[in-house]
């Protein structure tokens, strides 16, 4: 597996580093309010597990799939919520926690669901942000690292096709790994 990636762009410790700041961010905003953490599945699982264990006040979690993309590298259909154990929304303070955010649509749906529950506050937490294909209109309240570019990476619970999720850092694959 490892022998796919053709470099590393953030490692372990960068990440950990970068998790514990924005935790510390996160806990500013909110203080001692209780949250409710929206863990977009996959590709959230392992973020959200460590950005959790570094926030002070309670917390309850909630996880939901956003489905867009088969796969490939590009969206291929509108997501698709579903929530698992779905709960009552209202007067919550509602913090999503996305894997990454590229064109926004995910993000923009999941905030769509939230808010028209009666959620009392939506923020977004996200590992990654890619800027350069955005294309709904939302914010990203709390952001690991910027993509300038629109490469795919891949590891820390972002995958190809399923794969690459368990790598503990975020990589860009060789050529030739990445179908059209
Ligand atoms: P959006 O709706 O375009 O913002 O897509 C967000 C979702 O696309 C993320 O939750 C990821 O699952 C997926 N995605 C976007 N870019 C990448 C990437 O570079 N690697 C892996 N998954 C990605
Ligand atoms: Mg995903």
């Amino acid at each position: 597996m490892e022998a796919d990636v053709e470099r590393i762009l953030y490692s372990r410790a960068q990440i950990d580093e970068r998790v514990k700041e924005l935790a510390a961010q996160v806990v500013g905003v909110y203080r001692e309010k209780d949250l409710t953490v929206v863990v977009v599945l996959s590709g959230a699982f392992m973020f959200a597990a460590d950005l959790v264990r570094h926030l002070a006040q309670h917390v309850e979690v909630v996880f939901v799939r956003a489905t867009s993309y088969g796969d490939g590298t590009a969206p291929q259909h509108a997501p698709k919520i579903d929530v698992f154990d779905p709960i009552d929304w209202s007067g919550r303070d509602v913090l999503i926690v996305e894997d990454i955010v590229d064109t926004g649509h995910t993000l923009s749906a999941l905030i769509g669901v939230v808010t028209a529950g009666g959620a009392r506050s939506v923020r977004a937490c996200a590992f990654l942000e890619k800027t350069s294909r955005r294309a709904a209109d939302v914010e990203v309240e709390f952001a690991g690292f910027q993509l300038e570019g629109d490469e795919f990476v891949v590891g820390y619970g972002l995958d190809l096709a399923g794969r690459y999720r368990n790598l503990p850092y975020v990589g860009v694959l060789r050529a030739g790994r990445i179908p059209d």
